[in-house]
């Protein structure tokens, strides 16, 4: 345990998740579990930057936590915690933000495109939530971050926070490395294949949640948008669509694309897209049991949350009181 490597990661606490988030971020959180020693956080103050209704970030909050335990995340084996249950991730926070600086918080694209979408609500959690995402990493001197591509700034400013408190203050931190899985790393819509699968997105029929039903799954497949060419062939460029549904499948059956291509050589879209359905309804079914068994029980949720939230804190306890003496505050 304890020359493990250690992982943090997390997921913000904004109702149900998709199927690009399990195959880029959950199937691998489960991987990891054996060879590292993972901390899996659910990001439920980041949440706050965008208004959200009181009842529902609650009941999103367990929502990511039986997801995550239904996906495979073992919390025997990992620390499973909700960021709001350990205060330290709020205090590291605000110093954090007294060695942020303004000019490189601006430059952070998340902020800018959130900033357009909200144009109502740019408040300052906004734009520094940077700062509070390098002290969640911070905390447990994390080695390595999974995230999806989109996050890869916010590692990047991380590591440059901790560089520079290590310069000021000597070694404090470890500066964490970003990782970001080569296959199935970004998920793409269904319908817009030019744009990241989103529980946010308006179009019908993009999105596959993780709590669909097996019917909606099918029918979201059927549908998807492809080509002319009759041709299962990865081109991401010229076929989008096909290849983003090769990806899904590649990654479920954990065979390669070229695999695939040949799996599907002479067959028609309507065969690939049945064969594809049903691959992810497969992989879906035991996760659907279990969230449903999870979310029926609630009592054992908070038990869970609360256990991991007592032992991460443990942990982010000691870089905190060590943060605290190296800048001066008794
Ligand atoms: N910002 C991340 C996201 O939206 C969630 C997150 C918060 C996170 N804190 C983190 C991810 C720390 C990795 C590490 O996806």
């Amino acid at each position: 345990m304890e020359n493990k490597k250690v992982i943090l990661s997390g997921i913000q606490a904004t109702g149900n998740l998709t199927l690009g988030n399990y195959i880029g971020a959950l199937k691998n959180f489960v991987k990891m579990q054996d060879e590292y020693d993972c901390y899996y956080m659910i990001a439920n103050l980041h949440a706050l930057t965008v208004r959200r209704d009181p009842a529902e970030l609650k009941e999103n909050t367990l929502k990511v936590l039986a997801t995550y335990i239904a996906a495979g995340i073992d919390p025997e084996k990992s620390t499973i915690f909700v960021q709001s249950q350990v205060h330290e991730h709020a205090e590291l926070g605000w110093v954090l933000d007294c060695y942020t600086y303004m000019g490189e918080l601006s430059r952070m694209t998340q902020f800018k495109d959130k900033s357009e979408k909200h144009a109502d609500n740019i408040n300052a959690g906004l734009f520094t939530y940077p700062s509070l995402m390098a002290g969640d990493i911070l905390l447990y001197q994390a080695d390595v971050v999974p995230v999806g591509e989109d996050q890869k700034q916010h590692l990047e400013i991380t590591r440059d926070i901790a560089e520079r408190f290590n310069k000021l203050y000597g070694d404090t931190f470890k500066v964490p490395e970003p990782y970001i899985p080569k296959a199935g790393a970004r998920i793409m819509g269904l319908q817009d294949p030019a744009s990241k699968m989103s529980k946010s997105s308006t179009i019908p029929n993009d999105t596959i949640l993780l709590v669909d039903t097996p019917e909606e799954i099918m029918k979201k497949v059927k549908k998807a948008v492809t080509d002319s060419e009759g041709i299962v062939k990865y081109d991401v460029e010229n076929k989008p669509g096909v290849s983003n549904l090769m990806t899904i499948y590649s990654v479920i059956k954990n065979i390669s694309l070229d695999e695939v291509e040949k799996q599907f050589e002479g067959k028609g879209y309507g065969e690939f897209k049945t064969t594809v359905g049903e691959a992810i309804v497969k992989e879906l079914e035991p996760f659907h049991k279990k969230y449903n068994e999870l979310m029926n029980d609630k009592i054992y949720l908070e038990k869970i949350y609360t256990e991991g939230s007592r032992k991460a804190s443990e942990k982010a306890r000691k870089t905190l009181n060590l943060v605290y003496n190296k800048v001066g505050l008794v």
